[in-house]
Formats: C-alpha cells, sequence, structure tokens
C-alpha cells in the first residue's frame, strides 16, 4: 500500500475526534461526584467570559447515547474522551464512586457497540477540588501518588474495555495557565511554581504508566503534549529574537520531550530556572522517561516569541497568557482563528519533525487538532468552509510527515462537540457539530459531514485494497 498517493493514510490510520469530561459532561453534582477545581474556578467573579460554567456542558453525562450515536453517523473510528477524577474518586484519594465508573462502562459499552476504538485520557485538568485544599494540587508530589492510585482503580475497572490510555493531557497548559497565569483553574498566580507543577505532573505520568503496565500488559500507553512551534518574532532585533525563541520552545516544548524521552530536562532551561526547580527532580527521571507506546500531540498554531529584557523567553511571547480575540480576522493575508490564533499548517509538520529527527521517531496520533471560527446556526445549517479548510491543510501536512518517514497512527479533530472552552466559556466554538446550549440540540456542521466524507473514503479505499490483495 503506498500511503503517498493523494488522499490515502496507511489501512491503520485512525480517524477521530476528542473531547474532555469537564468540557462536555455536565451532571457536576449528579451520582456523588465530588468538586473539581473548575467547579469552583468557575464560581469566581469575572474567571470566565460570560460567567459560564461547565455546570451544564454539553449534558453528555445524560445524552451520551446520543452522542455516541452522532459519532456513529459521522463513522468516526476512534474517539477520545477523558475521565473526570473526581467522578470517580470524589475526594481524590480514598473511596471511590462506583456510579461515576458505571457511567463510563456505560459510554464504552456504547463506544464498543459501534465499533469506535476508546482512548481514555486519565487526566484533563479537572484535579479534585479536595486535593487542591489538602496540598495544592500538582504544587505537591503526593499528587502525583494519588494520581497513580486513582489510574489503577480505572484500569482495574475499564481495562477490559479500553486498551488505549492517554495519561495526562497537556501538562504545559495546566502548569502554565493554571498555577503561574491564573487564567485557568486552580487560578493559582505563581509563575515561579511552574517547574514543580511541570515536574510533578511528568511524575505522575511515570507513576501511572507502571500502574497501567501492571494491571494490563498488553495496553498502549501515552501522553497528549500541547507542542507549539515558537519562531522568532519578524519585528525587533533578529539575533535576540531568535534567542527568545530558543528559550521559548524549552520553556513550552522541550520541558516536556526531553525528560519523557531523554530523561533529562533541557540543560538551558535548568539553567535558567535552577532556583525553581523540584527538590529530587533528578531522581524521578528514571520513572518520567518510562517507554512509551505512543506520544500524543496537540497542535493548534505557532507563536512568536520577541525579546524583552527581564523574561527573555516568557513575557516577549505574544499571543499566550490568556488573551482570546473577541473574533476571527485576517492580517496581512493570514487567517486567524476567533481564539486569535494564526492558522499555520506546517506547524504540524514541524513538531512531527522534530519528533522524527530528535527523539527517535516514536508512534504518534495527533490526539488534538482544529480550530474556533465564528460560526451561525442558519436555518438549522451550519455552514463552515474556514474549519474544513483547516482540517484539510492540516491532514496535507499529516501526508507530508508520513512521507517522510513519520510513524503518524491517527487523527482526532479538536473537537466532536462546540464546549465549555475554559476561560473562553461558550463563546468559542470548536465542534464539527453544533451545539444549541439552550436547547442541547446538535446539528452536524459541514465540516462534520465533509470529515465523514473523508473517513469513508479512506475505509473504502483500504476496503478495496483488500478485496485486491485477496483475489
Ligand atoms: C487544548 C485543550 C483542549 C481544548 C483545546 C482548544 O489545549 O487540551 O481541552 O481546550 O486546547
Amino acid at each position: 500500500m503506498n500511503h503517498s498517493r493523494k488522499g490515502l493514510f496507511p489501512a491503520h490510520f485512525k480517524f477521530g475526534a476528542a473531547t474532555s469530561a469537564y468540557q462536555i459532561e455536565g451532571a457536576t453534582r449528579v451520582d456523588g461526584r465530588g468538586a473539581s477545581i473548575w467547579d469552583e474556578f468557575c464560581g469566581g467573579k469575572g474567571r470566565i467570559r460570560g460567567g459560564d460554567s461547565g455546570d451544564r456542558a454539553c449534558d453528555h453525562y445524560f445524552r451520551y447515547r446520543q452522542d455516541v450515536g452522532l459519532m456513529r453517523r459521522l463513522g468516526l473510528q476512534s474517539y477520545r474522551f477523558s475521565i473526570s477524577w473526581p467522578r470517580v474518586v470524589p475526594n481524590g484519594s480514598g473511596a471511590l464512586k462506583r456510579a461515576g465508573l458505571d457511567f463510563y462502562k456505560r459510554l464504552l459499552d456504547e463506544l464498543l457497540a459501534a465499533d469506535i476504538t476508546p482512548f481514555v485520557t486519565l487526566f484533563h485538568w479537572d484535579m479534585p477540588a479536595a486535593l487542591m485544599q489538602k496540598y495544592g494540587g500538582f504544587l505537591d508530589r503526593r499528587a502525583a501518588e494519588d494520581f497513580a492510585d486513582y489510574v489503577e482503580v480505572v484500569v482495574r475497572a475499564l481495562g477490559d474495555r479500553v486498551n488505549h490510555w492517554i495519561t495526562i493531557n497537556d501538562p504545559f497548559e495546566h502548569a502554565f495557565f493554571g498555577y503561574a497565569t491564573g487564567v485557568h483553574a486552580p487560578g493559582l498566580r505563581r509563575p515561579w511554581s511552574y517547574m514543580s507543577v511541570m515536574h510533578h505532573q511528568l511524575l505522575a505520568h511515570g507513576m501511572a504508566v507502571e500502574r497501567i503496565r501492571n494491571e494490563n500488559p498488553r495496553a498502549q500507553v501515552g501522553i497528549a503534549l500541547c507542542l507549539t512551534p515558537i519562531h522568532p518574532s519578524p519585528e525587533g532585533n533578529a539575533q535576540k529574537n531568535w534567542a527568545a525563541s530558543v528559550a521559548a520552545n524549552e520553556f513550552v516544548n522541550f520541558v516536556q520531550l526531553d525528560p519523557l524521552m531523554r530523561g533529562c530536562y533541557p540543560e538551558d532551561l535548568c539553567r535558567r530556572l535552577r532556583w525553581f526547580m523540584p527538590s529530587r527532580a533528578n531522581d524521578d527521571l528514571r520513572r518520567i522517561q518510562a517507554p512509551l507506546d505512543f506520544i500524543g500531540i496537540n497542535t493548534y498554531q505557532r507563536e512568536h516569541a520577541r525579546y524583552a529584557r527581564w523574561v527573555p523567553f516568557l513575557k516577549s511571547w505574544n499571543t499566550r497568557g490568556g488573551a482570546i480575540a473577541e473574533s476571527e480576522f485576517t492580517r496581512d493575508g493570514v487567517q486567524y482563528t476567533s481564539m486569535g490564533w494564526e492558522v499555520y499548517p506546517q506547524a504540524l509538520s514541524e513538531v512531527l519533525s522534530w519528533l522524527r529527527r530528535g527523539y527517535d521517531n516514536p508512534p504518534v496520533y495527533i490526539t488534538e487538532n482544529g480550530a474556533a471560527f465564528d460560526d451561525a446556526l442558519i436555518d438549522g445549517a451550519v455552514h463552515d468552509p474556514k474549519r474544513i479548510a483547516y482540517i484539510a491543510a492540516h491532514l496535507i501536512e499529516v501526508q507530508q510527515a508520513l512521507a517522510e518517514g513519520s510513524d503518524v497512527r491517527g487523527y482526532f479533530v479538536w473537537s466532536l462537540l462546540d464546549n465549555f472552552e475554559w476561560a473562553a466559556g461558550y463563546s468559542k466554538r470548536f465542534g464539527i457539530v453544533h451545539v444549541d446550549y439552550e436547547t442541547q440540540v446538535r446539528t452536524i456542521k459541514s465540516s462534520g459531514h465533509w470529515y465523514a466524507k473523508q473517513i469513508r473514503s479512506h475505509v473504502a479505499a483500504h476496503e478495496h485494497q483488500e478485496t485486491l490483495d485477496v483475489s
């Protein structure tokens, strides 16, 4: 099979969609679920656009059957969702709630009956509030131990239904937005805690990998990392901006990849942040480097770093820090999404080339990629050509990377449904399915129909191939 042929991905390549628990489930006070840091954070004034919260979200907890029906209509081959830690262990450690686990069992049974492969994320930022109160969440290494215990419970209960596990989603954003700048839960503004929170999440990941493998030696285990190429800003001093971009890439990207894949933190970063490294960090690196079956990549855009005197790799870097655009726009012929993120599909092949060249070319899933645009529901339809163009352009980059030797095994569009977009609340729509939050009516957007067609032709191409092979 020549997968470089136009429009064709390898037979084993899976097309899916992704979501996360707090962003879609709702039902935050149902069946004994404990509070998460997001429930508490959303309660604070002025934190979430429109004063929104995930209390109801897409009501998926009650509508999961209908939602799996939608996935079936779209022909999804795989579905990535996350488990809410406080739904399963309301206090973060100790007693578990059967009802919470039962929900995920029912969801998984629906998925399996629809022949959709589940990819289950164990932590997508919804830390139990009890552990935040007890020791400050991932500020403390005890969070890694409690996380590993929770993971063991989940894998024991669901391991017969799930083979693909993703330990943690996007440790960078959780550490940076949650604990350093405070625009996400838990809302702390302690930039100096960034490295501790990052390190404890990576440790939690490493410990979780051990537990998953103990429970289920055949499991496929990975982590989902938000990787964003940061280029030097074209404005200002070129040489200084270049140095700033090198530092920023270490701070955002290689701070995750290096310990996971090489067992060390980037040297320059360690030097710069030496006062902020948690004690015992070096002793943990062996566990953090536990061999993985795949790396998940969440990539959306590229960013630019501009040198600034005091914090050369942080302050200078333009779109981070939680600034969210009002709406989509174009500037100098370049399209920006309604988050204000640059549409730059080459970001995906750049990140894949890092993994190919610098990290032994591991198997990869694109665990998130997609865009928010200013969608409108008109006469029962959402016409979203920009989202189609975005996804199509990124899939071409994936094909390009495959042709260059990357081992990409699947692609998950973010997101299946419009949902609670963290600090932006419901103001930003990433779904290939539109959600009317008042009525909870779902409408497949043009992009959803288009994506379904891509999947159908992918499947048909290989069915055809198999028939040929057989004859
Ligand atoms: C990712 C998050 C995901 C979603 C997208 C837009 O970084 O993992 O939950 O918010 O951004």
